[in-house]
């Protein structure tokens, strides 16, 4: 069995995120999707908010599983026995910080875990989990960028926020 994972921040989780996920889900046997717990950053969405987004958007896609963690990746993979980093790389501008985690990841974990790159479709390679959340802060359309049921909540972090 091929198992992977893709880490991230997913704050929120976008449609560029939801590609990446549905085409290395047809890559591997078992993908499984861990969103990163950073106790540094104050993030829009709780862990466990985050974690029921990935699920509601991927509950048709049987191999995807969600979960979460904390800490080092590398130590989070050991655990779980997982061998293979998942990332989605969209223009140059990504390559240089996601070459160095890769390189990183595969230094500290002695060669255990290495990391693969799916390109972005072209129709979200401008998409980020930052830029939507500031088009949404002002009450711009980010239909094209999210699912309608992410939007919805989006929205309602920002009234919430008023
Ligand atoms: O969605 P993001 O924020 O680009 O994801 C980054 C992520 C979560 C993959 C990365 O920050 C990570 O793995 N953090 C955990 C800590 C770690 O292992 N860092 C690597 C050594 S610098």
């Amino acid at each position: 069995m091929k198992r992977a994972i893709y880490p991230g921040s997913f704050d929120p989780m976008t449609l560029g995120h939801l590609d990446i996920i549905k085409r290395a889900s047809e890559i591997f046997d078992v993908l499984i999707v861990s969103v990163l717990n950073n106790k540094e950053k104050t993030p829009l969405f709780s862990v466990e908010e985050r974690v029921n987004i990935l699920k509601e958007a991927t509950k048709e896609l049987p191999n995807v599983e969600v979960d979460s963690f904390s800490g080092l990746l590398i130590n989070y993979a050991a655990e779980k026995d997982l061998h293979i980093a998942v990332r989605g790389l969209r223009a140059i501008t990504d390559f240089e910080y996601e070459l160095q985690l890769a390189q990183v990841n595969r230094l500290l974990s002695k060669g255990e875990l290495d990391t693969v790159f799916l390109t972005t479709s072209l129709e979200y390679a401008y998409l980020s989990s930052s830029s939507v959340k500031e088009i949404a802060s002002f009450g711009g359309d980010i239909s094209q960028c999210v699912p309608d049921f992410v939007a919805q909540k989006i929205y309602e972090k920002f009234n919430a926020k008023r």
